[in-house]
């Protein structure tokens, strides 16, 4: 698949197969395309927790409320992704620059797991919707959780729709 086509098939996976397990030569595939994503200053600031079996179900469970990711139970893995501190050039200047660089690695490092995912045949969503502390507390980590990304495979149901995306002349403008 070329990056045209993953961007074309990715879509937020919400019904899956929990019979069929991810077999680990892809999920390490996954993370390793997570490990490559680039952040500000070669920081990294952030942390994944691979969550299979009953973490799964738990931390689906703190994703869950008021009708919202019902779906994350099924899925039978969830990536927990949880900031770290800053390097410090990277704190400097998210300082000085007054930016939020860390919103932006984790945005990137899940946009690389999305679509390695897609590369090998899965469905996935980043759920931002979650129960921080109790994320914390299912996986043992300090860091503030930011999203968790559903994993599995899909179900037949789950067929690719059209995106519905803003006009490209509504969300680019040209300056010369
Ligand atoms: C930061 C972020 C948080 C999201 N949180 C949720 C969520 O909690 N539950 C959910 O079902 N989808 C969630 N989504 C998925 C978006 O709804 C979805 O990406 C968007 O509607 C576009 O649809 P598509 O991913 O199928 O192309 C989230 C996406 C992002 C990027």
């Amino acid at each position: 698949m070329n990056f045209g086509e993953i961007t074309e098939k990715r879509q937020s996976c919400r019904s899956y197969n929990s019979e069929r397990c991810v077999e680990k030569e892809k999920l390490d595939r996954i993370l390793e395309a997570a490990r490559l994503a680039p952040s500000a200053c070669n920081g990294q600031p952030y942390f994944i927790t691979v969550c299979e079996g009953e973490a799964a179900k738990e931390v689906a469970r703190a994703t869950q409320g008021v009708g919202i990711n019902k779906f994350a139970t099924e899925a039978p893995v969830m990536l927990v992704i949880s900031e770290m501190p800053y390097v410090a050039t990277a704190a400097l200047g998210a300082k000085l620059k007054n930016n939020d660089y860390r919103s932006i690695d984790i945005g990137i490092v899940a946009a690389y797991i999305t679509a390695q995912a897609t590369e090998e045949g899965l469905g996935s969503c980043i759920l931002g919707w979650l129960d921080d502390e109790k994320i914390r507390k299912i996986c043992a980590v300090d860091g503030k959780v930011r999203l968790v990304i559903t994993l599995g495979y899909a179900t037949d149901t789950d067929k690719l729709r059209i995106k519905k995306r803003k006009d490209i002349g509504e969300l680019v403008k040209r300056v010369n």
